[in-house]
C-alpha cells in the first residue's frame, strides 16, 4: 500500500502511470495548441505584410508581438485561477492512500481500512478538473502557507471529517500532537491539534447550524432542533478573533425537523408535525441566514481567509439500517449522476453569500472563497464507510439490519481532495 510514501516536495510530480499519461495528454495538447498558434501567427504576418498598404514590416511585427502578449492566457496551474469544481475522477492507483487512519487516530467509524472494508479501489482515484490539474496534497506547502496561524473548521460532522483528513495529511509528514479533545466520544464538540514546526494549530468547532442550536444537537433522543437565527453558536464565535483561516461547512442538519427562533419569537419551522400556526420555511432560507450571519462576523472584522465548503451529499439508496444502502465500489461515471436539485440550490446559496460577503469586504481585510465540492462529492458514492463504520461488521454473519454511514467519507478517502483544493485556494493569488 502506498500509505507511507513520503509526500513529495512542493511542485514535484507524481510518477504513477496514469499521472504520466495525464501529463503526456497535457503536453501533446500544449504542442498542438502551439502549432496552431504558429500557423495563425504566420497567416496574420502574411496578411499584415501583404495587405496593409501603409504598414512597414516592422510595424507588422510589433502588432503581432502585441497580439501575442495580450492573448497569451494562462491555461491553468500557473498564475491563473483554476476552476476545480468541474471535472471527473480518473483511476490513479494509490492516489488517496496517503496515510494510515488508525495512526492519526481518526474517528473509528471512518477508519474503513481498520474496520475491515475489503475493497480498496476507492483509494485509487484522482480528481481531474476539466481545464487544469489539481496537484497532490503537499503538507510542506500547506504548513508554509499557514505558518503561525490558526486554521479552524466550523460546522457539522463534514467539517470534522475534513479537519481529520487535514490533520492526517499534514501529520504523515510533520510531527504534531493533540492539544485538546472532549474526553467523551459522544460529547466531542471541540478538538485542537498543534504542528509545532510551523507554529500552526488546527481546530474543529462543532456547530451544525453555525447559529445557536438546542434540542437534538444537545440530546439525540429529542426529535427536532431548536435554532436561534439571531445568535451564533457560542464556542466558535467566542474564538472567532483567534482564527486566521476558517472553513465553514454545514447543511445536513437543515433537513431534520427544526423550529426556528429569532430571539424569543418563533419565526418558522421545518417538517415539525403538530406545530400549529407556524409556517414551514423549508431549509434554504435558514441555511442562507445562518451562513450570512457567520460571514458577517468573520469578514466584517480582522484579516483572515474564510472558506465556505459547498454541500457534500450523502448516498443513502435504501433505509438507513439496510446493510446494502450504500455498497458501490466505484465512482459514478460522467453522465450517470447529476447534482440533485436541493444540493444544487444549497451550493448556489453558498456561492451567492460568498459573493455578497466578498463584495462587502471590497478587497480589503478578509478574503472569502468557495470550496466547491458538490460535484466531486456527488460522484463518489463509493467513498463512504457504509457498514464499515463498524469494525468487522460481518464477523458473525450478515445481519438483517445494520446502520450504514453513507454521508461521511472514509479516511483516507475522497475528502482528502477537499484539502487538496483548500491548499490551492490558500496559495493562489487574492483576486
Ligand atoms: C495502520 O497502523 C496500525 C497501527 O500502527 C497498524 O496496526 C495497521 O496495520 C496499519 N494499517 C495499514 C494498512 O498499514
Ligand atoms: C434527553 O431527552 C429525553 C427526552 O426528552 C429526556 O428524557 C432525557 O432526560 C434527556 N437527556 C439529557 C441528558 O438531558
Ligand atoms: C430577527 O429580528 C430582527 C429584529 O427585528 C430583524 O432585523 C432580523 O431580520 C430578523 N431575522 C430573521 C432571520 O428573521
Ligand atoms: C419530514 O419528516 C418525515 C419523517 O420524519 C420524512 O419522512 C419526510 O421526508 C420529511 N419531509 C421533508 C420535506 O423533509
Ligand atoms: C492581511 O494579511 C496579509 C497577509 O498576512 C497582508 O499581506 C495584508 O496586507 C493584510 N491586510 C490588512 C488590511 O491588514
Amino acid at each position: 500500500m502506498g500509505a507511507y510514501e513520503p509526500l513529495r516536495h512542493h511542485g514535484a510530480k507524481l510518477s504513477s502511470p496514469t499521472r504520466t499519461s495525464v501529463g503526456a495528454f497535457f503536453l501533446i495538447r500544449a504542442i498542438l495548441l502551439l502549432l496552431i498558434y504558429v500557423v495563425l501567427c504566420l497567416a496574420l504576418l502574411y496578411l499584415l505584410l501583404c495587405f496593409s498598404p501603409r504598414g512597414s514590416p516592422d510595424n507588422a511585427v510589433t502588432t503581432l508581438l502585441q497580439y501575442i502578449t495580450i492573448s497569451s492566457g494562462d491555461g491553468g496551474g500557473g498564475g491563473g485561477r483554476c476552476d476545480y469544481s468541474e471535472g471527473r475522477w480518473v483511476a490513479t492507483a494509490g492516489h488517496a492512500g496517503r496515510y494510515n487512519g488508525t495512526e492519526c487516530d481518526v474517528r473509528g467509524s471512518e477508519d474503513c481500512v481498520r474496520n475491515g472494508r475489503p475493497d480498496t479501489g476507492y483509494l485509487d482515484w484522482l480528481w481531474q478538473p476539466t481545464s487544469c490539474q489539481l496537484p497532490a496534497f503537499d503538507a510542506a506547502a500547506f504548513l508554509a502557507a499557514v505558518r503561525g496561524k490558526h486554521v479552524a473548521f466550523v460546522g457539522d460532522s463534514m467539517a470534522r471529517n475534513q479537519a481529520e483528513s487535514l490533520v492526517c495529511l499534514l501529520g504523515s509528514a510533520f510531527p504534531y500532537h493533540l492539544v485538546y479533545r472532549d474526553p467523551k466520544p459522544r460529547k466531542r464538540k471541540f478538538w485542537r491539534w498543534a504542528f509545532p514546526t510551523h507554529g500552526v494549530t488546527v481546530s474543529v468547532y462543532w456547530a451544525p447550524f453555525l447559529a445557536t442550536a438546542a434540542g437534538r444537537p444537545e440530546n439525540y433522543s429529542i426529535q427536532h432542533n431548536l435554532v436561534y437565527l439571531d445568535t451564533l453558536a457560542e464556542r466558535w464565535s467566542a474564538d472567532a478573533d483567534t482564527m486566521d483561516v476558517v472553513v465553514l461547512s454545514q447543511g445536513h442538519w437543515f433537513w431534520i425537523p427544526t423550529i426556528y427562533h429569532n430571539g424569543s419569537e418563533v419565526i418558522g419551522m421545518h417538517n415539525v408535525t403538530g406545530l400549529k400556526h407556524t409556517d414551514d420555511i423549508g431549509l434554504f432560507s435558514p441555511y442562507r441566514w445562518t451562513l450570512r450571519m457567520a460571514l458577517e462576523r468573520l469578514v466584517g472584522s480582522g484579516n483572515r481567509t474564510v472558506v465556505v465548503a459547498t454541500f457534500s451529499p450523502s448516498h443513502f439508496k435504501k433505509a438507513w439500517d439496510d446493510p446494502t444502502t450504500c455498497t458501490r465500489t466505484r465512482p459514478y461515471e460522467e453522465g450517470e449522476k447529476e447534482v440533485g436539485g436541493i444540493e444544487g440550490e444549497l451550493r448556489s446559496i453558498a456561492m451567492e453569500e460568498v459573493a455578497t460577503a466578498s463584495a462587502r469586504s471590497g478587497g480589503r481585510g478578509s478574503r472569502v472563497e468557495v470550496l466547491d465540492v458538490t460535484k466531486l462529492a456527488t460522484m463518489r458514492p463509493d467513498g463512504h464507510p457504509g457498514v464499515y463504520m463498524h469494525r468487522d461488521p460481518f464477523a458473525r454473519g450478515v445481519p438483517e439490519r445494520l446502520q450504514s454511514d453513507c454521508l461521511h467519507f472514509c479516511l483516507p478517502g475522497p475528502v482528502d481532495t477537499f484539502n487538496e483544493i483548500l491548499l490551492q485556494l490558500l496559495i493562489s493569488r487574492k483576486q
